[in-house]
C-alpha cells in the first residue's frame, strides 16, 4: 500500500508533545471548580437558558399559520441573539400540563436584533403536534400573554465555512419559518450567495410569507429564485402544480457540480421522507445536506394499547402508563414529569436517555444517535414510542433541569 503524506511531519510530532503537556497541565490544575467570573455572567446574558417574554401582536401570515411578535416581559432587557435558522422551545400551561414545543424563530436576526423581538409563525393543526399544541396556542395566545423561553438553540443554520454558497432550500408547510430568516439574513450579509427557495404547499393560498419573499427577491436580482409549488392548484395557476421531485430540482438548477449546492430541507415527517427518495438520486456527500425535522416522526401503531413506564427520574422512581401512539416524552409531560427536551424531533440529544428494559418503535431517519449510544442502549425519548413494558433512566444532570 502506498501512503502519501501531504503536509509536514512536524505537525504530527507536535501533537505527540502536545499530548504530553497536556497532561502535564490537568496534572498541576487545581481539583476545584474555576470561580465564575465576568465570562460566565456575560455568555449567562447573553444566551440565557430561559427567557420571560409577552406577545406583544399577532399577523395573519396564511388562513393557517400566523405570526405572534414576543417581546421580553421586562422593559429595558434584550431578547438572546440567534443565528438565522435557530429556533425557541417555548413553554406554557394547558389542561394542567407544561406544554413545550419547539418553533422556529421567522425574523431575521437582523430584524430582532433592531426591534428588540422575536417572531414566531405557527401553523394550526401542525403534524409536529398533531394539533393538540397549536390549537391551544390559536386559542389562549393574545397579545399580552405571557410565555416562557428556552435560549435559542439548533443547528440549521447556514455557516460560509461549511456550506456551498449555492443554496437549495426546500420547505414543506410550516417548514417555511426558518427560511424566512435564512433568507433574509443571509442574502444581506454574503453578497455572493445565490439561493433558490422550493416550497411546496397544499393551496395557493398556503403561501406564506408570498409578499416577503417576492420583495427579498426583487431586492436581489438573479440571487434568489423562488418556486412555490401547490399540489391542489386552481386553474389560472401558471407555477408548477404536484410534488418537488427530481426533474423539477434539475431543471431549475441546471448543472451541479459536487460541492457546488448546499441543501437545506425543513418540513413535516412527510415531506422529509419524500425528499430522501428524491434527493438520493443526486448523490449528495452528507455535508451539503442539512435538515430540520419538523415532529416525532410516524406513529407505529394505529390501535393504542397503554404499557407500564417505570422512570427514573432527579433520585426517583416514578410508574406512569404510556401510549403506543404517543412518544416516551409525551407521556412523561402527560403525567407532569417534565422531563428534558428541547428539539423534539432527535436532534438535539437533550432528551437523551437510558432505556433499561422494553422495546421501543423509532423512525430510523430519527435515531440521531451515536453507535456507542445504540449499543449501550441510549434513545432519545422524544421519538420514541412504546412496543412493550418500559424501564427508563433519565441521566441526572442538574444543568439540563435547571433550564
Ligand atoms: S429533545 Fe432533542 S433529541 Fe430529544
Amino acid at each position: 500500500m502506498k501512503v502519501v503524506i501531504k503536509n509536514s511531519l512536524i505537525d504530527l510530532l507536535a501533537f505527540g508533545k502536545h499530548i504530553k503537556l497536556r497532561k502535564k497541565i490537568f496534572n498541576a490544575a487545581s481539583a476545584h471548580r474555576l470561580e465564575q467570573g465576568y465570562i460566565n455572567t456575560l455568555s449567562r446574558t447573553l444566551h440565557p437558558a430561559r427567557q420571560d417574554l409577552i406577545i406583544e401582536s399577532l399577523l395573519e401570515e396564511s388562513p393557517d399559520i400566523k405570526t405572534f411578535r414576543l417581546v421580553p416581559v421586562t422593559p429595558g432587557n434584550r431578547i438572546a441573539s440567534f443565528r438565522a435558522g435557530q429556533y425557541l422551545v417555548l413553554s406554557f400551561e394547558e389542561e394542567g400540563m407544561i406544554l413545550n414545543r419547539p418553533f422556529s424563530i421567522s425574523s431575521s436576526p437582523g430584524e430582532s436584533r433592531e426591534g428588540n423581538y422575536y417572531d414566531i409563525s405557527i401553523k394550526r393543526k401542525d403534524k409536529v403536534n398533531d394539533g393538540f399544541f397549536s390549537d391551544a396556542v390559536f386559542r389562549n395566545w393574545i397579545p399580552g400573554s405571557s410565555l416562557s423561553a428556552s435560549g435559542p438553540q439548533g443547528a440549521f443554520y447556514y455557516e460560509p465555512l461549511r456550506d456551498a454558497s449555492q443554496l437549495v432550500c426546500i420547505a414543506g408547510g410550516s417548514g417555511i419559518t426558518p427560511f424566512r430568516s435564512i433568507l433574509t439574513e443571509e442574502l444581506e450579509n454574503h453578497k455572493e450567495l445565490k439561493a433558490t427557495l422550493f416550497y411546496g404547499m397544499i393551496h395557493l393560498e398556503d403561501y406564506a410569507f408570498a409578499k416577503h419573499f417576492e420583495t427579498l427577491a426583487e431586492k436581489n436580482p438573479g440571487r434568489l429564485t423562488l418556486v412555490p409549488v401547490v399540489q391542489e392548484s386552481p386553474s389560472s395557476w401558471q407555477g408548477y402544480s404536484g410534488f418537488i421531485d427530481a426533474p423539477l430540482i434539475r431543471k431549475e438548477l441546471g448543472a451541479m457540480t459536487d460541492g457546488s449546492h448546499s441543501f437545506f430541507l425543513c418540513g413535516p415527517p412527510g415531506l422529509h421522507q419524500h425528499m430522501e427518495k428524491v434527493l438520493s438520486d443526486f448523490s449528495l456527500r452528507k455535508k451539503y445536506f442539512r435538515r430540520e425535522n419538523y415532529g416525532e416522526g410516524t406513529k407505529h401503531s394505529l390501535t393504542q394499547t397503554d404499557y407500564q413506564l417505570n422512570v427514573f427520574i432527579r433520585g426517583l422512581e416514578v410508574r406512569i402508563s404510556a401510549s403506543s401512539k404517543e412518544t416516551l416524552l409525551t407521556s412523561m409531560e402527560r403525567h407532569g414529569l417534565e422531563p428534558p427536551a428541547f428539539c423534539r424531533s432527535g436532534e438535539c440529544g437533550w432528551c437523551r436517555s437510558q432505556l433499561v428494559s422494553g422495546e421501543i418503535a423509532v423512525d430510523p431517519g430519527l435515531t440521531g444517535l451515536r453507535m456507542a449510544d445504540r449499543k449501550f442502549g441510549w434513545i432519545h425519548p422524544c421519538v420514541s414510542y412504546p412496543l412493550s413494558p418500559i424501564t427508563l433512566r433519565i441521566p441526572d444532570n442538574p444543568h439540563k433541569y435547571s433550564s
